[in-house]
């Protein structure tokens, strides 16, 4: 059974992603700092999968401390690393706070590997190393520009430092995620943010739970068909599933260059209004929301070309639209009313 060592496995992505490689029969050890997720996550893996994941509580910013987390795991086979700071505007008002942890971080965890011998490192990217781009769907290939945010530079820098790092004896897989949503089909876990969303489909669950009043649709006046800006929004256990192939090929030495990048995405664009409409037909439920202006920094559309990921991977997006809302929903139910 090989060990996989997931970062940041408390947080939404990575306990999904925790789920899907115990289902492959890994082992996983999670490393979290707790900062942004809590030890719960642990517990509701264990619910759905029937195997309670180990935990190592380590500050990835401290190398002495990440070492030793290494040092008594150096028999994992590969290392997936979602251990970072995600808030875009958070990241805009304390950049020097995201460059260290999400560079630290980083850095620390590719010296631990290269200490102790574990090769293969999947990262965690996004595609707002794209910026705007300037024609959808979006091939690896597209050029990748400056992002607005720091937290999108973040993503952007560690590419280069992978790329820097990645040779004949560490191969690297970097998946540039669209956007993620939804949840587990049990209800028993999904995405939870700390105070008030900054995302779209928490946003939306939140208002439809009574959490918040309305959504604000930030702009209508977008060159799109209804004027809202258009995402590529891909299911969480899609996700997942994707990093279980990439481990599956590092692991197994199926990777062409020691350094790869792919898409994930469905391929399909939706817009803001379209998305509503399929959690209000799905869910059997209206949602109170109001246009306000475009949110700084937003790009117009974005979707994924994911014709290399099918070809190299061997890996597509599975879940529908409906499939994502109606799971996010489901999720969000269950959680208010455990909690009520
Ligand atoms: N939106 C609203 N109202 C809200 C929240 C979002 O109208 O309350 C709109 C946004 O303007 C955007 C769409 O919904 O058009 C999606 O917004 P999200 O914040 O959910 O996602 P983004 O596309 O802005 O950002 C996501 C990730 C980032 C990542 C980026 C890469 O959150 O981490 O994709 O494209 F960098």
């Amino acid at each position: 059974m090989s060990k996989i060592i997931v970062t940041g496995g408390c947080g939404y992505i990575g306990a999904h992603t925790s789920i899907a490689l115990i289902a492959q029969g890994y082992q996983v050890v999670i490393f979290d700092d707790l900062s942004n997720a809590s030890e719960e996550s642990i517990s509701r893996i264990e619910k759905i999968t029937g195997t309670r994941p180990e935990l190592c509580v380590v500050d990835l910013k401290d190398k002495n401390k990440t070492n030793t987390a290494f040092e008594a795991h150096k028999d994992a086979s590969a290392v997936i690393h979602f251990a970072a700071y995600k808030a875009v505007k958070e990241s805009v008002e304390q950049p020097l706070q995201y460059y260290e942890n999400n560079l630290f971080s980083l850095i620390n965890t590719l010296v631990a590997q290269q200490k102790f011998g574990i090769k293969n490192f999947i990262f965690s990217s996004s595609a707002t190393v794209y910026g705007i781009p300037e024609s959808c769907p979006v091939t690896e290939n597209s050029p990748v520009k400056r992002p607005f945010s720091p937290y999108g530079n973040t993503k952007k820098i560690a590419e280069e430092i992978l790329e820097d790092n990645s040779n004949s004896g560490f191969s690297t897989i970097s998946l540039r995620y669209f956007n993620p949503i939804g949840a587990h089909k049990s209800g028993d876990i999904g995405e939870l943010p700390n105070g008030v969303p900054n995302n779209l489909m928490p946003f939306i669950t939140q208002t439809a739970a009574g959490i918040r009043k309305k959504l604000m649709i930030f702009g209508d006046d977008y060159p799109t068909k209804d004027g809202t800006a258009v995402r590529d929004y891909i299911h969480v256990m899609d996700l997942a599933e994707a990093h279980v192939v990439a481990v599956d090929r590092l692991i197994h030495k199926k990777q062409k260059e020691n350094f790869e990048i792919y898409n994930l995405g469905t391929g399909t664009g939706y817009s803001v209004l379209e998305v509503i409409k399929a959690f209000e037909t799905q869910n059997n439920l209206s949602l109170a929301y109001e246009i306000t202006e475009r949110r700084e920094g937003d790009v117009p559309i974005v979707f994924a070309s994911t014709e290399l990921a099918a070809k190299k991977l061997g890996w597509r997006a599975k879940r529908d639209l409906n499939s994502m809302v109606k799971s996010a929903w489901n999720w969000e139910k269950n959680y208010r009313k455990e909690n009520s």
